[in-house]
């Protein structure tokens, strides 16, 4: 049997059936997935138990080279998983215990709930995120994803006019900032300088244009910072509307990819006694496919 979608919001978010995909090798498969993900940028997957190997190995032949540097950065010096291909989405320590409330990796954790789209304070950026839940807690814990496409269309026309051309400065030491959260060393620092990427993107898959933001983007560039701030906190309340978004209420075994070149995302609140087990294995945005609008 092949891929079927039913599609969860209109052309957004889609519940996904049919595919092992720890078992799938078929290139024409692997494909449809692809083709599903440029309609609706979003695609959840139940009942698919993976080892971490397992996973990474799907991720590769889903789309190419993973992005490593995240997951083996110095905030997780004590990890928990050893793959350096996983990162650890999870709130447990090394001995898989709910981490203490002012445990570092937390308060970095926490970050995640603002709205984001994965590593975009690097070049390359993050192409696809694909979250595997092992374990979730009984209430909470959702994931919200925004249509970056839908809510550029919505956009007055004046509006994207003054969006034409412009590039913003993304930084992860910003987006933690902006939560009080600055206990970076100078080792991370200079392993996370940042990277610009235009504001406004065509997708190659889907030839639709989007918003590119995130809880990263710092500043635009050339503009003074309190304009550009402004522009970008307005952007984000437009982009995270309820109409462009979709929640995802997980389920162990569920398996979620998302474009990162097209959406947002962020994490709800939950019982942080529990354990919340979620591994993620992301793709290197590395064709220099997407053009500025
Ligand atoms: C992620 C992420 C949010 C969540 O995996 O990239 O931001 O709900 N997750 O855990
Ligand atoms: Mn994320």
């Amino acid at each position: 049997m092949g891929l079927t979608v039913r599609p969860l919001r209109p052309n957004f978010a889609g519940e996904a059936e049919g595919l092992v995909l720890r078992e799938t090798h078929d290139r024409a498969d692997l494909d449809a997935i692809v083709a599903a993900l440029d309609r609706y940028a979003v695609l959840v997957f139940h009942d698919q138990p993976f080892e971490d190997g397992e996973h990474t190995a799907f991720a590769r032949r889903l789309d190419g080279e993973l992005v490593t540097k995240v997951a083996r950065t110095v905030l997780e010096s004590r990890r928990r998983l050893h793959d350096e291909g996983i990162t650890d989405i999870s709130n447990l320590d090394e001995d898989g215990r709910p981490l203490d409330r002012a445990d570092r990796r937390r308060m970095h954790g926490l970050g995640n709930r603002l709205w984001h789209t994965d590593s975009s304070f690097q070049q390359p950026a993050a192409r696809y995120s694909m979250l595997s839940a092992k374990t979730v807690p009984a209430a909470g814990g959702e994931t919200e994803y925004a249509d970056m496409r839908a809510a550029y269309d919505a956009l007055p026309d004046a509006l994207k006019a003054r969006l034409d051309g412009l590039r913003a400065f993304h930084s992860i030491m910003y987006s933690r900032q902006t939560i009080g959260f600055t206990d970076f060393s100078d080792a991370e620092r200079a392993q996370f300088p940042g990277a610009e990427h235009p504001l406004v993107r065509v997708h190659p898959g889907s030839g639709r244009t989007g918003l590119y933001l995130a809880s990263h983007a710092e500043r635009i560039v050339g503009w003074p910072v309190p304009d550009g701030r402004i522009l970008l906190r307005e952007l984000i309340v437009l982009a995270t509307q309820p109409a462009f978004v979709y929640r995802h209420t997980w389920r162990g075994g569920d398996f979620v990819i998302w474009d990162n070149r097209c959406t947002m995302h962020r994490g709800l609140a939950f019982d942080e006694n529990e354990p919340r087990d979620l591994r993620r294995a992301t793709t290197l945005d590395l064709a220099p496919a997407l053009t500025p609008a």
